[in-house]
């Protein structure tokens, strides 16, 4: 049976080594990664799955500003293709979401597939209502609530945090 720990420093390679292979060499093209460049995830989010020894899934979550107010980024999200479709990604989510909420987080936004995410709570973002600092596809931008009204205000143009 695979555990969730928390992050740890010498995670760092096994942590790249899986989202290479997850996502390609072109991941680090993506707007959310502009995001990324120059800031550090959010301290006690980074999670990752372990079996036998080995690395086998790694979430993350990223600051970011909302017009002017502040709100998390989730991902990137991977599990080991070897691994897929045992509820580890949902259990990575599941426990890092409920971290955040306890932490006093609001909300979370994020760039996927909305019937998967869907299974922790995302929704669209409606059209209009925010916009990311590069090329997205509007119908993948999602958000969720951390607690009641944390959607209410959250407006405008997502950018690093500030
Ligand atoms: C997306 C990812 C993290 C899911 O990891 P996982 O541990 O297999 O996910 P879970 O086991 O918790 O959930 C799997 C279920 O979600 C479904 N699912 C996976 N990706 C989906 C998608 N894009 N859209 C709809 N359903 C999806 C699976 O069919 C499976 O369904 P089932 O439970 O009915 O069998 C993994 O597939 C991955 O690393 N993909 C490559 C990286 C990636 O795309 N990351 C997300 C970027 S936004």
């Amino acid at each position: 049976m695979f555990t969730l720990r928390p992050e740890r420093p010498d995670d760092g390679p096994a942590i790249e080594a899986l989202l290479d292979t997850a996502f390609g060499p072109g991941r680090f093209a993506k707007t959310a990664y502009r995001l990324r460049e120059g800031v550090a995830p959010v301290d006690g989010l980074s999670f990752v799955a372990e079996e036998d020894g080995a690395l086998i899934g790694s979430i993350r979550y990223w600051p970011v500003s909302i017009g002017g107010r502040p709100a998390l980024m989730l991902g990137p999200i991977a599990v080991l293709s070897s691994q897929r479709g045992r509820g580890i990604a949902v259990g990575l989510m599941q426990t890092t979401l409920e971290a955040a909420a306890k932490a006093g987080h609001r909300a979370v936004v994020l760039v996927g597939d909305e019937p998967y995410y869907a299974r922790v709570g995302f929704s669209r973002v409606p059209m209009g209502r925010m916009t990311m600092p590069g090329p997205v596809d509007y119908r993948r931008l999602l958000w969720r609530e951390l607690g009641p009204g944390g959607l209410e205000a959250l407006q405008g143009l997502i950018g690093k945090a500030a």
